[in-house]
Order: C-alpha cells, then structure tokens, then sequence
C-alpha cells in the first residue's frame, strides 16, 4: 500500500480520499462552494437611436446596437429568464469636444433607460457614466492639448449621471477613471434631489486590450494616443485596493473590477479589503474569446463560459458583468452544468 504525507490533523491516505466527495453529481452538488445564481448576472446593452433599428455587432457574436425599443424587447426576454439588471451604453454620431449628447435630455441613453422602466419597471437599470462615446477625440474627458483635464471632466460626468437619473436609471456608473468623480457625481445627484440614486464606481478598471470590440461596438476608440493616463496599469494590484477604498470613501455604494478573468486575484484582493458589494467586468474581450473558440471547434462554448463565470464568483465577486448574462441564467436554468 502507498502510504501519503500526513496533513496537519494527522489523516492521510488511504483514511483520506479526496475522491470519495466527487463520486457523483448529486454528491458534488451538495459540496459545491460555489453556486452561480441569475440573481448575480448583469447584462450589458448598446443604444442607439430610432426605431425598430438592429445593428449586429460582428466581434460580439449575438449582440447588436439597438434602438430603445428593442432595448426594452431585450429586457423583458432577459428579465423572464432571471436576469435582474442591465447596463447600458449609449452609441452615437453625434459627437463633440464638450460630449454634449452624453447628457442631453432625449438622448439615446435616456431614452432607453426611459424605454426599460416601462416595459419592465422591476427591471434594475443601471447606466455607464462616461465621455468617450460622445467625444469627437474619443477619449474618456475633456482635452486640454493633447491631455484629458481631470477637474473639467467631473462636471460633464457629473452632469451625465444626473441626466441618466432623471431619465430613471436605478444605478449610475462611472467608467472613466477620473479622481474625484465619485464624490462630484453623488454631490450633483443629492442637489438634484436623486438621494435613492445609486452609484456601482469601476474602481479598479484597467488599460485593457479586452475593450477592443466594446470600442467597435460603441465606436469609442480614442482617436489618438490611449488611455493608459487615466486607466490602470495592468501589472499594479495593490493599487487597486488603494483606488477602490477611495471610491468607498467618496459614496460609493458598489465598486468593480474591470476586466474580471485576467485579475481573479484584483477580485479577491479588493473582496477583502471592503464590505462594499462588488461587481466583475466579464468584458467584450473575454467573451469574443470563447465565442471565436467555440466556433472553431476548439472549446465548449457553454462549459467554458460557465467556468469563467464560476471562477469570477469564486474570486468573490457578488456581481459579475457579462455579455453571456441571458445564456447563463437559461443554462444555471436548464440544471448541472457541471
Ligand atoms: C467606457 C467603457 C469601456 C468599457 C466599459 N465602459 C471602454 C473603454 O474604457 O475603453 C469596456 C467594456 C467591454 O469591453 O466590454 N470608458
């Protein structure tokens, strides 16, 4: 007989059969530690302007820019299927040095918002606060020269999230990484009397080369230069505990860690240093990913999706972002996905 090396409560093998737990599906799902729920599942939409309008979004396979009513169509089928909540970006021509149409009344943003709440009103609405759709250089605040001045920019943000809230959003979320912008938009939202409003900050959100088809998508590519002056450096994870717990202290009431499979220990890191709920960014990069794979035959689109997303819970993520959100609460619905 093989004898093993003796643990620290003394049990060993052949007394210790790790396999024993594994046995079969019903066994391993009553230990399992980690159960992806709908309940934590937040789906993300592109808004454009108009009606009945569709514009597929070629790298990510099966989603599309759509006009609000078909904003609404999706999150009534999403909501049916358990999804609580939507994030929503806004995509369009109209573009200046000031972002104007980022916080025009009627604008596309506020019109789907405006859209869910009336189709679905339970439906949880949560808005992406940034510039760089509605900038004519495509950057995230307002340049001075060839830089994004940070204290301009606040405004504008802060006028955004002000305008998404009158619209009706739930949630507002500011992605552009400028500092101070959590407490700028909580002051305008409380004088606007938007007290209930909440704000999810993406604390920790990362100069990614995950973006790339979100920026197709949104058209938000900068045109010149990137955005490594205000997003954070990819090798830095200490940092993000230091940007998040600002965050806690401006009003946050969420924060986020964006992408979310490259940084599991970002997830874990900022999961022990705040109480806070915390949401992961599955972002556009992660998805296109599987999805190429799976159409070539190389993954199990359903079993890898399902592993990433399990992984990002596990990190300790409450809340995870993701653009499989309606497939993965049909298939947690389905059963085991193993
Ligand atoms: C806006 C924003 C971006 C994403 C979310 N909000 C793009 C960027 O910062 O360039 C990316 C989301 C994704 O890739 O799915 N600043």
């Amino acid at each position: 007989m093989i004898e093993g090396t003796e643990t620290a409560t003394g049990a060993r093998f052949p007394q210790v059969r790790m396999r024993r737990l594994r046995a079969g599906s019903t066994m391993r799902r009553m230990v399992r530690e980690t159960r992806l729920s709908p309940d934590q599942l937040i789906l993300p939409a592109f808004a454009i302007a108009g009606r009945d309008a569709r514009v597929p979004i070629p790298s990510l396979p099966g989603h599309s820019r759509m006009s609000p009513d078909l904003v609404a169509d999706t999150a009534r089928r999403a909501f049916a299927a358990g999804v609580p909540a939507m994030l929503l970006f806004g995509v369009t021509d109209h573009k200046d040095a000031a972002a104007s149409a980022a916080y025009e009344a009627g604008g596309v943003v506020q019109s789907a918002v405006a859209a869910i709440k009336d189709a679905v009103p339970e439906m949880v609405v949560i808005t992406d606060v940034c510039l760089c759709a509605y900038t004519d250089h495509g950057h995230c605040g307002v340049l001075v020269g060839d830089r994004v001045d940070n204290d301009q920019s606040l405004e504008l943000l802060a006028r955004t999230a002000v305008s998404h809230a009158d619209a009706g959003a739930d949630i507002v979320a500011p992605s552009d990484m400028m500092d101070g912008r959590v407490g700028a938009i909580r002051a305008a939202l409380d004088a606007e009397g938007h007290v209930e409003t909440t704000i999810m900050a993406y604390s920790a959100k990362y100069a990614s080369a995950f973006y790339g088809p979100f920026r197709e998508a949104a058209g938000s590519a900068p045109g010149f230069g990137d955005r490594r002056g205000y997003q954070m450096d990819p090798a830095n994870g200490q940092e993000a505990v230091r940007e998040t717990l600002l965050d806690v202290a401006e009003g946050a009431d969420m924060v986020m860690v964006k992408p979310a499979a490259a940084y599991l220990d970002v997830i874990s890191a900022v999961r022990s240093a705040t109480d806070l709920p915390l949401a992961a960014y599955h972002v556009s990069g992660e998805y296109s990913m599987i999805k190429a794979a799976a159409e070539r035959g190389w993954l199990d689109e359903r079993l890898a999706a399902m592993e990433v997303l399990t992984g990002i819970a596990r990190a300790g993520a409450d809340m995870v972002i993701t653009y499989y959100a309606e497939d993965a609460a049909r298939w947690i619905a389905e059963g085991e996905v193993r």
